[in-house]
């Protein structure tokens, strides 16, 4: 009676076990669902259910721009650091450099959020770094405006597009969004380089800085400060 008792014990937790315990069959289908990105499923099944009049060609070129203007932004942030070391020491270069390499990852989200809206698939690529050199202010703001005016026809070449297919939600959202403000900083840039040249010496390099310092804010200092 003991025996079978024991027996009986040994059984039920030997079937209990084996309750707990995943087959390998389970364990990989277990493997296979966490490797799937969430919801990759239904986006596969329904991939274009929303886009309407959303012509390949903008959906790419908005992709390839999500990915220039994060190149900008890395870009700015390498001259930014640059101009922040102690051997350089320009706050007001750092500072102006630095809110630029913020703006443009906000316009790399304006345009994820915008490929969202039209049920397009984004697609996130490499971000190439910026060469690694030696600057002084003239260079930093000739290479800043060389990659305004590239992100600026790479704008324009989108809008084109978009006319091309017959798209004014696009080219109403370069227009509002992005054009105007590309030119206003091309035209700030210009005016720099201007100030840049009527510098004759450290001293007036020592102020051109401190007015740069007064007009841009570093946001994240600004939150530790409090
Ligand atoms: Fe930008």
């Amino acid at each position: 009676m003991v025996l079978l008792s024991r027996n009986y014990i040994y059984i039920s937790l030997k079937s209990m076990s084996s309750l707990l315990t995943p087959s390998i069959g389970r364990i990989k289908a277990l493997q296979k669902r966490i490797s799937q990105p969430y919801g990759a499923e239904s986006a596969k099944k329904n991939p274009t259910d929303q886009k309407l009049n959303f012509h390949p060609d903008c959906e790419k070129r908005i992709n390839d721009q999500i990915n220039m203007e994060l190149m900008a932004s890395y870009a700015y942030l390498g001259l930014a650091y640059y101009f922040h070391q102690s051997a350089i020491s320009l706050p007001g270069f750092y500072k102006m450099f630095l809110n630029f390499s913020e703006e443009e990852i906000e316009h790399a989200r304006f345009f994820l959020d915008y490929q969202i809206l039209r049920g397009g698939k984004f697609t996130l690529t490499d971000i190439c770094a910026p060469p690694a050199k030696e600057w002084v202010p003239e260079s930093a703001v000739d290479i800043a405006i060389e990659m305004e005016k590239n992100v600026t026809q790479s704008i324009l070449d989108m809008h084109e597009c978009a006319s091309k297919h017959n798209d004014p939600s696009v080219t109403n959202f370069l227009e509002t969004v992005f054009i105007d403000d590309q030119y206003k900083t091309i035209s700030e840039l210009y005016h720099l380089k201007t100030k840049l040249k009527r510098v004759q010496d450290q001293e007036g390099l020592y102020i051109l800085d401190k007015d740069l310092e007064k007009k841009y804010k570093v946001a994240l200092q600004e939150q530790f400060k409090e």
